[in-house]
């Protein structure tokens, strides 16, 4: 039974409540990549972005993982979104711990983010529907590589945060648990 969790899926999945949660529960140690990063940073992931553009977070987030790696990493793991698009990226998740995509449609994700800021891939939208079709048109592009990033995957459409830390409990031994 591996004993660190890692967290993927886009955002508004509801990986840093899961995450929480979990750390909560178990006593077990937590890391979220979007805030290591936006504390090496200085700034936050939006000005970061406007500054030195996509590509150069991708890098930014793998070195990230890799030292994770290096160090061993143990506990529970919540991560950027965009993070699994990397093949790279997906076995060094993998050997971080068991790795939960968590999914949701894009109209329940949609109804979650609307009106809240700070994510650069989704600026500009002017309404509603046509968030959720951005989200709907970067999940299809998206899908096949969380997939092949997952160990388990795990629907949040109902919000039922404690099915899914149930579920999860059932797979990984962090502290509490074991
Ligand atoms: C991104 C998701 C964000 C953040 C960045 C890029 C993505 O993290 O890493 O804005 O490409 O999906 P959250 O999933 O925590 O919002």
């Amino acid at each position: 039974m591996k004993t660190s969790a890692v967290l993927i899926g886009y955002m508004g999945a509801g990986k840093s409540t899961v995450a929480r949660a979990l750390a909560t529960k178990s006593g077990a140690k937590l890391l979220d990549t979007d805030e290591l990063l936006t504390e090496r940073f200085g700034m936050s992931i939006s000005r970061f972005f406007e500054l030195q553009g996509e590509e150069a977070f991708r890098e930014r987030e793998t070195a990230l993982l890799k030292e994770l790696s290096e160090q061993g990493f143990s506990g529970i793991l919540s991560t950027g979104g965009g993070m699994p698009l990397r093949e790279a990226n997906r076995a060094l998740l993998k050997k971080l711990g068991h790795v939960f995509y968590l999914k949701a449609t894009p109209q329940v994700i949609a109804g979650r983010l609307w009106g809240h800021k700070g994510r650069p891939l989704l600026e500009g939208v002017k309404d509603k529907e046509e968030l959720t079709e951005r989200i709907g048109s970067m999940l299809k592009v998206r899908e096949e590589a969380y997939l092949a990033a997952a160990d388990t995957v795990l629907d949040t459409d109902d919000n039922d945060l404690a099915r899914v830390l149930e579920q999860i409990s059932h797979i990984v031994s962090l502290a509490e648990f074991s």
